[in-house]
């Protein structure tokens, strides 16, 4: 198989690359990304000995990078997006351009190279939130509520277009928040290890119940393959773990993993339009043969593990422009906590 990965050295994207390396002794994997402040072609150092993949640097939103990194490809998975919520709040801008119209150009590209299978790699956060005790599935309407994610259900509106339409056989994977090695820690999980690693309070958004299921990323890089390998042209297959847990629990955990003590958590005012709770049914994905096979705490220990053995790696992510942006977004509100 000769696969493009689009966003491939981003968090979720780089570890499928390793994951595709492992599985398909015979694959070609071509890596087109961008490199924004959340790419980074180290997460992709020890892939690229492997004379399998091939890196290229380039826009989705771009034809003519796009129409020379799909050339010779079957398949293509894309992982390329603008991925933060709360960037979403302050300016929405590259998230439609990337989210959707990146997404447009590709899907454009797989209908000229007559690929044979496209996945559009997305986010339980379309349904926007559901109350207890329901569960979204794959035909419930969407109601996104951040910018972010109303960019990610214009993108897979377009995948399911291009499938009705032109044929394209796309196929959309809808995945909870993952966690795992290579994350770049502006998000829960690795932002609250690396403070808790400097002894720096977590911001912890409004009373912290809100309630996520969180997956581990080789998981989701698991369900993916087999999508590749079996999932049905023009169908939506969520993909999560069915347990849904508070964000101020995760919170304590890692306090507790870190060796830190439950009073660095801050409660600090909540995100806009914050969602409370996202549950997925997955009966679908498990009909494929697929299951979570990853315990929580062990991989949350693990995670913990990776991010205390590749200091050097979080501290370069969590530079300048890290640096201003943790400052616009939870100074004040670290501020008032503390009033
Ligand atoms: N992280 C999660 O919990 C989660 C959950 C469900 C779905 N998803 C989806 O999975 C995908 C990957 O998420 P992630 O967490 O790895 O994100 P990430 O922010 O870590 O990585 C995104 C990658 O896309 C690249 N990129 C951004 N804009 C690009 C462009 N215009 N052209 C080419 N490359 C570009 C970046 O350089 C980066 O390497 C996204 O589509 C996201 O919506 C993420």
């Amino acid at each position: 198989m000769q696969l493009l990965v689009t966003g491939g050295a981003g968090f979720i994207g780089s570890n499928f690359v390793r994951h595709a390396l492992n599985r398909w002794p015979d694959c070609r994997l071509t890596v087109l990304d961008k490199l924004t402040y959340s790419g980074n072609r180290a997460n992709l150092a020890d892939c690229e000995a492997d004379g399998r993949m091939r890196f290229i640097k380039g826009d989705i939103c771009d034809p003519v990078a796009v129409a020379g990194a799909i050339r010779n490809c079957s398949a293509v998975i894309n992982f390329a997006a603008e991925t933060h919520v709360d960037r979403s709040i302050r300016d929405s801008s590259d998230f439609v351009r990337t989210d959707i119209e990146g997404t447009r150009v590709l899907l454009e590209a797989a209908r000229v190279n007559q690929v044979e299978r496209y996945i559009q790699v997305s986010t339980d956060e379309v349904y926007g939130e559901i109350a207890h005790p329901a569960r979204s599935s794959e035909h419930d309407v969407l109601r996104p509520r951040s910018p972010y994610a109303a960019s990610k259900a214009g993108g897979d509106l377009m995948a399911l277009a291009y499938h009705t339409t032109h044929g394209v056989p796309a196929l959309i994977g809808r995945a909870s928040n993952n966690f795992g090695p290579y994350q770049f820690p502006e998000k829960l999980i690795p932002l609250f290890i690396t403070n808790a690693l400097q002894e720096a309070p977590l911001p912890l958004y409004g009373d912290g119940r809100q309630e996520r299921d969180w997956l581990a990323v080789e998981d989701h890089c698991v369900a993916l393959s087999l999508l590749l390998e079996r999932g049905e042209p023009g169908q939506i297959y969520n993909i999560g773990t069915g347990v849904e847990r508070p964000n101020i629990d995760v919170a304590e955990r890692i306090l507790n993993l870190v060796g830190r003590p439950p009073s660095l958590i801050r409660h600090v005012t909540d995100r806009p339009g914050h969602d409370r709770r996202y549950a997925l049914s997955c009966d679908k994905i498990r009909a494929l043969g697929w299951s979570p096979r990853q315990d929580f705490d062990t991989a949350l220990a693990e995670t913990v593990q990776w991010y205390r053995s590749n200091d050097a790696w979080w501290r370069a992510c969590r530079g300048d422009e890290f640096a201003a942006y943790y400052a616009q977004q939870y100074d004040q509100r670290l501020q008032d906590a503390r009033a």
